[in-house]
C-alpha cells in the first residue's frame, strides 16, 4: 500500500492547531511590510534558521514575537485563510482552531480585531473550500487567572461563535489548578473546555486538568503514559488526546519520531488523534504529521486516528456520523 497516498485522501479533522502558529515566514514578512513592523531578521531564510528549539519556551519566545505583525482584521482573515487552504489540500474536512487573544490585546489591539478577522476567514473557508471550523479561545497560563477572567469578559459578545476555551503557553510552573475558577465560569457559559497538559508537565497536571478544569479534551497528554492508572482512566472515559508528532520532535518531547508513543497510545486504548500544533514552525501540516508516524502504524490504526478526530470534535452527532461514514467508505474502498 502507498501509505502517503492513503493519508493524502483520508478524510480527517484537525483539533489542535494554533492559528498564530500557522503564520508562515513569507506571510510574516508580507504583513510586517504592510503594517510597518520591524522584524529582527534580514529575510525569510534567516527567520527559518532561527526555528531551532530545545524546549517549549524557546519556541514560545519566537512565536509571540512573530504574532506582532498581525495588526488589522484583514491580517487575521488572511492568516486563517492561508491555513484553511493548506488544510483543505490535506483533506481536512473540519478544524477546531486555537487563538491567543491575550497576545494581541497586550499589544493594544481590541479583542474584536482578532475575533472578527478569524471568524471572517473561517466563514470564507467554509464557503470557498467546504472546510467547517470552530474557534477555541486559549488563556495564556504564564499570565494570572485574573487576566484570563478579563479576556473571557471581553469575549462575551462573541460567545455564540466561540466553541470553547483552552489553556496554552509555558506549562512548567503553571499548573491547571491556577485556572480552576475561570474554567468553571467558562463551563457555566456553556463553553467546551480543553487544556494543554502533559506536554512538558507531569502526569499530575493531566489529573488537575481532568479534576479541576473538567476538560472535554486533552491537548498533548504525552506524559500521561508515565502513570498506568491515569492511562486507564483516560482510556475508560474515552478522553480524546490531541497529539502532535512533529511538534513533539521539534520541542524535544520525543527524541526520535521513530520512537513516538502514538502507536502505544492507540494500543493502550487511548483515543489519540494526529495534529500539527504550529505547522509553520514545526515543519509540516497535518498530513506531514500522519506521514511522520505512519511507519509505526497499521493502515487500520491510521483509519482509527481519522475516526477519533471526528468523534473527538465538538461537531453535532449528525455531522460526526456523516464524516465517520466517509471515513469508513474511504477505508473500505482501499481494501
Ligand atoms: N504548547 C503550549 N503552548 C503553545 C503551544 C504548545 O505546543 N503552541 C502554541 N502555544
Ligand atoms: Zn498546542
Amino acid at each position: 500500500m502507498d501509505k502517503d497516498a492513503f493519508i493524502a485522501g483520508l478524510p480527517k479533522a484537525e483539533l489542535h492547531m494554533h492559528i498564530e502558529g500557522s503564520l508562515e515566514p513569507e506571510l510574516m514578512f508580507a504583513l510586517a511590510e504592510r503594517n510597518g513592523v520591524a522584524l529582527p531578521y534580514a529575510n525569510v531564510e534567516a527567520l527559518r534558521a532561527a526555528y531551532s528549539f530545545s524546549r517549549l519556551q524557546d519556541f514560545l519566545d519566537i512565536y509571540y514575537q512573530g504574532a506582532a505583525v498581525l495588526r488589522a482584521e484583514a491580517d487575521f482573515r488572511d492568516l486563517a485563510l492561508a491555513y484553511f487552504k493548506r488544510a483543505a489540500a490535506d483533506n481536512v474536512r473540519h478544524a477546531e482552531i486555537f487563538f491567543d487573544p491575550q497576545t494581541h490585546t497586550a499589544r493594544g489591539l481590541p479583542f474584536a480585531v482578532a475575533a472578527e478577522g478569524l471568524l471572517a476567514g473561517m466563514a470564507e473557508a467554509e464557503r470557498e473550500l467546504g472546510v467547517t471550523s470552530k474557534l477555541i479561545l486559549c488563556f495564556l497560563r504564564h499570565l494570572p487567572e485574573a487576566d484570563a477572567f478579563e479576556t473571557l469578559a471581553q469575549a462575551e459578545p462573541w460567545l455564540d461563535r466561540i466553541a470553547g476555551v483552552g489553556l496554552d503557553s509555558s506549562e512548567l510552573g503553571h499548573p491547571p489548578a491556577a485556572f480552576a475558577r475561570v474554567f468553571a465560569r467558562a463551563g457555566e457559559l456553556g463553553l467546551k473546555r480543553v487544556a494543554h497538559a502533559g506536554e512538558e508537565g507531569p502526569p499530575a497536571y493531566v489529573e488537575e486538568a481532568l479534576d479541576l478544569l473538567h476538560i472535554d479534551r486533552l491537548d498533548h497528554g504525552n506524559r500521561s503514559l508515565e502513570d498506568d492508572r491515569l492511562v486507564e482512566r483516560l482510556a475508560r472515559s474515552g478522553m480524546t488526546l490531541t497529539v502532535c508528532p512533529l511538534s513533539n520532535l521539534k520541542l524535544c518531547v520525543v527524541d526520535d519520531v521513530a520512537r513516538h508513543p502514538i502507536a502505544r497510545m492507540l494500543r493502550l486504548g487511548l483515543r489519540a488523534t494526529v495534529n500539527s500544533d504550529d505547522p509553520a514552525y514545526f515543519g509540516g501540516y497535518v498530513n506531514a504529521n500522519y506521514r511522520a508516524v505512519a511507519p509505526l502504524l497499521t493502515r487500520e490504526e491510521m483509519v482509527a486516528l481519522a475516526r477519533n478526530s471526528f468523534t473527538g470534535s465538538f461537531l453535532a452527532p449528525d455531522a460526526v456520523a456523516r464524516h465517520l461514514a466517509e471515513v469508513e467508505a474511504y477505508a473500505t474502498a482501499w481494501v
